[in-house]
């Protein structure tokens, strides 16, 4: 087998897509697997022909990665890979869509407003903050429409936190999800399809130093404490495998999906995001799910692979 690892990529996430990739390679190579490792960024037309993969694994985060615009070439250049469909990632990695259609499944969603930047140009920011303040209450959670490890997101207290909040959103996109931020646990569940249908693997609960589950608390190894299998009753966890499982099919993913739930102090589960290319670094929770799964790490990445050329 020759399977080529996408890592890296032109995404705020590039060092952790690299991070990513490096494990997914390594433990693929354990197991015999011939294994090429290349950065999307550049040049992938000419890797796909010059490498002439059999398989393509993306591991790679945020746009272009997980949006479907790299997979679009996958598709076009005919080369069998891991992973989700051009279309099916494009809604994921949407937030407000992917919110949505899994809200239309009966899982449960945080209340929110996607707002593009023009609109506070047009209304005028003081009437745009106050009305979502009125309609939202406090305390929010301001963050990119799309995108992923925490960039350009912020947890906000008070409605003068709202503003600066937004100007760092808008650094990563054109368009803000502010959410109420719901008191609870922050859970995990991965979801992988290893040939008989997709499965959740157990919940991984995430207790970051700070409180808060920013960059810094998602890659420094030491600043957050996971909890592998979660704590969770039983019903409550199965509510969580179940919103995984529906979050998987609403959005018509394939292979591997991982979705991020929150459990609110009410133990109501509900739905933040689905990602389309879940963060395999050694401080990624979908790694540690695998392990309290009994599963092998490097023999689910060859699954995977070899579930692309079926
Ligand atoms: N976006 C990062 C890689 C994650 O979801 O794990
Ligand atoms: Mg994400």
């Amino acid at each position: 087998d020759r399977v080529l690892v996408l890592a890296g990529g032109m995404s705020p996430e590039h060092e952790v897509s690299l991070r990513s990739g490096r494990r997914v390679a390594e433990a693929l190579r354990r197991l015999g697997i011939e294994v090429q490792i290349a950065d999307a960024g550049s040049g992938l037309l000419g890797r796909l022909a010059g490498d002439s993969p059999q398989v393509v694994f993306p591991v790679l985060h945020g746009a272009s990665g997980e949006d479907g615009s790299i997979r679009e070439i996958l598709e076009l250049s005919g080369v069998p890979y891991v992973g989700a469909r051009p279309q099916a990632c494009r809604a994921a990695f949407a937030k407000p869509i992917a919110k949505a259609l899994v809200a239309e499944r009966g899982i449960a969603v945080p209340r929110g407003v996607a707002l593009p930047k023009s609109i506070f140009h047009d209304l005028g920011a003081p009437a745009v903050l106050e009305r979502v303040v009125d309609a939202l209450g406090l305390p929010l959670f301001v963050k990119p429409d799309q995108g992923g490890s925490a960039f350009g997101a912020t947890a906000v207290n008070t409605a003068q936190e709202l503003s600066a909040a937004l100007v760092s959103c808008f650094a990563y996109s054109d368009t803000a999800l502010i959410e109420e931020r719901v008191d609870g646990t922050e859970i995990a569940v991965g979801v992988l399809d290893l040939g008989e249908g997709p499965f959740a693997l157990p919940a991984v609960e995430i207790v970051p130093d700070g409180g808060v589950y920013d960059y810094s608390a998602r890659y420094t190894a030491g600043r957050t404490e996971f909890f592998s299998p979660a704590r969770l009753g039983e019903e409550v966890a199965a509510a969580a495998a179940e919103a995984a499982i529906t979050a998987h099919r609403a959005l018509g993913l394939r292979d591997v999906s991982r979705t991020d739930l929150i459990v609110g102090a009410d133990g109501r589960v509900r739905f933040l995001e689905v990602n389309v290319a879940p963060g395999m670094t050694d401080t990624s929770t979908l790694p540690l799910a695998v392990q309290a799964a009994d599963l092998d790490f490097a023999v689910v990445c060859r699954e995977l692979a070899h579930r692309a050329l079926l």
